[in-house]
């Protein structure tokens, strides 16, 4: 046996295949979807209610429609033992975390729980800082799928070390678990984190409103077209299991029918994570209707996993094109301002070029049928200009499919 072999053997034996970490791979192949109770009930949350959540889930119709994750936000924490592991609120969470988990699995549903890259999470917590490996070891011990890290309380710590210092634990643990990284875009993590999450916020947190900065103090919260606006930029780092995330959804929060719908197509246009944080036992009819709108979330989960583009804004009406699978596209007409807008959109004056992939669409070439996601009806085809009025604070949204 040559030297070279006995060391290359030595080597196979001793699994220096294991000693390098990756992001599991695999995951999240299109954006996820699922609820987190953040949105609605911050801290306010116990084992019941997240149970019911759940069911819920199966009962509404969203599970069918492609929401998969259940994601207990903060404040789900007690100690840590006199050995350092991490369990839940026993006043909260009486039957404990596997139990919770276990009872989601049985709904044929996935879990994802919280933790921060600090010493304590946003809402006063423990969080896992040099507990990193310890936690990773508790989490897939009992059996989530999902974890969302965020940043509060890191004062010292660079993101990208801190993250991927949580990447090699969860890779150590074992169990695949889709890594959302919550880190507000503050280091730009689009430029390093493709390897280490399989999405990161790009922004500040989301509030219910249409166009408004919510002052907390230190911080501010952003209201839909805020955050819209803030992903400029930002979509050529995104693709199949690594996504742009511009946060959790505010659908059926408080906002109106018109601007959520917009709201929720323009996530979908973003190919966003689509995790809805409302109170899934008290929705109304149009709420159900939008969440689990399946030729709008048909668009979201697109297997080319490109985000689309803004090609055109005028008056406040702007005009969106997001390329899909098969030649295809979807395009929508956004109009963010307070009076109804008329379009006139004659295709053939028309040359649609991606600014960022190689995509584009002459439709003198070539002709497209049209379908109107939001009324579910074929309309005529790209050969005649379209005609409408849109809605203020509301969207059209057309899936044009290759003859
Ligand atoms: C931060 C995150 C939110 C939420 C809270 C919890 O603000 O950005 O999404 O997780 O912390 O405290």
């Amino acid at each position: 046996m040559t030297l070279k072999y006995f060391l290359f053997l030595f080597l196979v034996i001793t699994g220096f295949n294991d000693t390098y970490a990756q992001k599991f791979e695999n995951l999240a192949q299109t954006p996820p979807m699922g609820w987190n109770s953040w949105n609605k009930f911050a801290c306010d949350i116990n084992e019941e209610l997240i149970k019911e959540a759940a069911d819920e889930m199966v009962s509404s119709g969203m599970k069918n429609a492609g929401y998969e994750y259940i994601v207990i936000d903060d404040c789900w924490h007690g100690e840590r033992d006199e050995n350092g592991f991490i369990h839940a609120n026993k006043e909260k969470f009486p039957s404990g975390m596997k139990a919770l988990v276990d009872y989601v699995h049985s709904k044929g549903l996935k879990f994802g729980i919280y933790s921060d890259a600090g010493w304590q999470t946003c809402g006063g917590k423990p969080g896992s800082r040099g507990r990193e490996f310890q936690d990773a070891q508790t989490y897939a011990k009992w059996g989530v799928d999902y974890l969302k890290y965020d940043w509060c309380n890191t004062e010292s710590l660079k993101a990208e070390g801190a993250y991927l210092t949580m990447r090699d634990a969860l890779y150590e643990a074992g169990r695949p678990i889709v890594f959302s990284i919550c880190e507000w875009g503050d280091s730009q993590p689009w430029e390093w984190a493709e390897d280490i999450g399989h999405l990161w916020r790009t922004t500040g947190d989301i509030y219910p409103c249409w166009d408004c900065e919510e002052d907390h103090g230190d911080w501010s919260s952003w209201g839909v077209l805020r955050i819209l606006d803030m992903q400029e930029g930002l979509r050529k780092y995104a693709g199949p299991g690594h996504w742009n995330d511009p946060d959790m959804m505010e659908v059926g929060n408080g906002m109106s029918v018109s601007e959520d719908r917009a709201h929720f197509t323009m996530w979908a246009m973003l190919a966003a994570p689509l995790i809805a944080g409302n109170d899934l036992g008290n929705m109304s009819e149009e709420t159900v209707n939008i969440l689990t709108n399946k030729e709008v979330i048909a668009i979201d989960q697109d297997t080319l996993g490109v985000q689309g583009f803004k090609y055109s804004s005028e008056d406040g009406l702007e005009t969106w094109f997001k390329p899909l699978a098969g030649g295809n596209w979807a395009v929508t007409f956004l109009n963010r301002a307070d009076t109804e807008h008329e379009i006139n959109f004659n295709w053939k004056d028309h040359m649609v070029k991606d600014p960022d992939f190689d995509y584009a669409v002459d439709f003198n070439a070539e002709t497209y049928s049209i379908r109107d996601l939001w009324k579910h009806k074929n309309l005529k085809n790209t050969q005649s200009p379209f005609k409408a009025v849109v809605p203020p604070h509301d969207v059209i949204t057309l899936r044009l499919s290759k003859k």
